[in-house]
């Protein structure tokens, strides 16, 4: 499996903290937020990594992560996002990359607790589609929100305004290559953006989705300020590291 992680974006909802900086290149205590979900794939066993961004500072990831080394990778590559067309469109990116390989899609700036290892495993035992995590939060309205009946993923539906479970769908997504078209076939949404959801929600109407609920504690770092400032402080709490890495 290879590893895609999205940095692009405009960051508007932490302006002006984003103003002249790349949201995920905030500090998130003592280290840039990017660092957290790259350190997760490499410490989950992923060993080649794809980091799409966009925007005028994209040049400050590669002086930043370099070729991905001191994460314990064989290789970094990066693409480079032209505006900011949603998560979908960045994935699309990704397909040379990923050459017909199954991937981890990681947003930038979702920070957890643990690895992913578990949840790969699990993966590779089932023949094709795609995995999701989810979290129970607070505050469903700003997420991707599952629907379960029975134990059975109905839907899966982007910012509801009258949410049907807490269970957030988090930014951390396993795909296999047939990602690629049905990345083709999205249209818009309202918010003018490829939404990743309309991808998860593909794959559901195959048959072909499965969930996990995630183990450990789950930040978005860059949903808000408020809760900015909380990832901070939870990582702040825990010692801000994962395991070693094997
Ligand atoms: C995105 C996805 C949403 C998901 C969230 C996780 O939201 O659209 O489904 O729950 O990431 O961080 P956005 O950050 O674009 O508001």
């Amino acid at each position: 499996m290879k590893g895609v992680i999205l940095a692009g974006g405009t960051g508007t909802r932490l302006a002006p903290l984003t103003t002249v900086i790349n949201k995920h290149l905030l500090p998130v205590y003592n280290k840039p937020m990017i660092w957290y979900p790259l350190e997760c794939l490499a410490r989950s066993g992923i060993e080649e990594v794809l980091l799409v961004t966009g925007g005028n500072n994209a040049g400050d990831f590669i002086r930043l992560l370099r070729d991905g080394k001191q994460f314990g990778l064989k290789s970094l590559q990066y693409a480079y996002q032209d505006g900011a067309g949603g998560i979908a469109q960045a994935l699309g990116l990704a397909e040379e990359f990923a050459d017909g390989d199954p991937i981890a899609l990681v947003l930038g700036d979702n920070i957890l607790e643990r690895t992913i290892e578990d949840v790969i495993q699990d993966y590779h035992e089932q023949p094709s589609g795609a995995k999701i995590l989810l979290s129970p939060v607070e505050n469903p309205q700003a997420y991707g929100v599952a629907e379960i009946e029975n134990g059975q993923l109905i839907r899966i539906v982007e910012k509801p305004t009258d949410p049907k479970s807490n269970l957030a769908v988090i930014g951390i997504y396993l795909y296999d290559a047939s990602v690629f078209e049905i990345v083709k076939t999205l249209k818009p949404s309202d918010r003018g953006e490829l939404e990743i959801t309309d991808v998860n929600n593909a794959y559901l109407s195959q048959g072909k989705l499965t969930y996990a609920v995630l183990d450990g504690w789950w930040a978005d770092a860059g949903e808000d300020i408020d809760f900015y400032l909380a990832s901070c402080n939870r990582v702040a709490k825990s010692g801000a590291n994962l395991p070693p890495m094997k």
